[in-house]
């Protein structure tokens, strides 16, 4: 059984691991290098050089939004992020296998958790597939994140089946952990459309002047930051709360790290000149932040 919670464990890290190389994709902006998917300038393993494209291949060119030339640093990071996916897809048919093997015949629901990961791992795929077909189009790349946290949620789901742990509460706290949930996955998809809007401003710069990219902002941006400190506020007033109750130290510490993280990624964007850097540890922060306020609601059970 250990090795099972390690693995899953694993699994859960391995989500992250992918997050960040989707958002260092879109930090060094090569979404488009490998304009065809699933195969890279019609090839499995794309060109080093451009002597080594394809015959046909201003036809794939002809379909990126930005090069339309080839651009081999940003067709390997694109390709990269894309193996990081597919080994992702891997490891997960493999915890299918492990969580068959040990759970069949006593934990379905379990094996359900497991074959439902894979399923919607699949589904990302062909949403990512989708995602380039339309040139990044944009509500697709809110669906796509939603859809990364829900995978991200679902080992912890099968951790805590496999290996639960309960701290009893009272009942104010289990439904302030429940509005910090729903706030923060508030707070994430009106923060992809501010990534949605800086994707056109950024564009139209054509990704210089990083420095201007704020200003034209609409108003969702200071909706984005008012609630930022609501955000703030409730998780603060949990971190202290947690700290009280025995075996929570951890998580409220942690909790308390990636608010904090994510914040500060928030700040020096908005008002030191968006610096690449900080795009993607904001995504980063923002998606484990959720994922420890989930885990923390897991592990709260009502007072008796
Ligand atoms: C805990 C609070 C916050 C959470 C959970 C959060 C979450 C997010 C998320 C998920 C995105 C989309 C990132 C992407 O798709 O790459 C985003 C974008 C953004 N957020 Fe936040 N955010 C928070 C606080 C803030 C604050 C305080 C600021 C600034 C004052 C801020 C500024 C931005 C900016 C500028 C973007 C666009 C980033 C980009 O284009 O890469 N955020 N936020």
């Amino acid at each position: 059984m250990q090795g099972y919670i390690k693995y899953t464990w694993f699994v859960l890290i391995f989500v992250f691991v992918v997050i960040l190389a989707g958002g260092l994709v879109r930090m060094t902006q090569s979404g488009m290098g490998c304009p065809d998917w699933p195969t890279c300038f019609g090839k499995w393993i794309p060109p080093t050089s451009a002597d080594q494209l394809p015959p046909d291949f201003e036809k794939y060119l002809r379909q990126q939004d930005i090069d339309h030339t080839f651009n081999v640093y940003h067709t390997w990071i694109e390709y990269l992020n894309r193996l990081a996916g597919a080994l992702l897809g891997l490891f997960i048919l493999i915890h299918v296998g492990y969580t068959l093997k040990l759970f069949w015949k006593t934990n379905k629901t379990v094996v359900a958790w497991s074959v439902g990961l894979l399923l919607l791992t699949g589904f990302q795929g062909w949403l990512g597939k989708k995602v380039v077909d339309h040139n990044l189009a944009v509500v697709k790349i809110t669906i796509h994140m939603l859809v990364a946290l829900v995978i991200a949620a679902i080992p912890l789901i099968i951790l805590h089946i496999v290996k639960p742990a309960t701290a009893r509460v009272n009942k104010v706290l289990l439904w302030l952990t429940n509005a910090a949930i729903l706030l923060v996955i508030a707070q994430i998809v009106i923060g992809t459309d501010v990534r949605e809007q800086i994707d056109e401003i950024s564009k139209a710069y054509h990704y210089e002047h990083r420095e201007a990219w704020i200003a034209p902002l609409n108003n969702l941006f200071v909706v984005h930051k008012i609630s930022a400190f609501a955000v703030t506020g409730l998780c603060i007033y949990l971190f202290f709360q947690l700290l009280a109750v025995p075996g929570m130290a951890k998580q409220a510490f942690l909790l308390l790290a990636t608010l904090l993280g994510a914040m500060a990624m928030g700040l020096i964007m908005a008002y030191i000149q968006m610096p690449a850097f900080a795009q993607p540890s904001h995504l980063l922060l923002s998606s484990i932040l959720i994922i420890v306020l989930l885990s923390i609601r897991l592990h709260l059970q009502p007072r008796l």
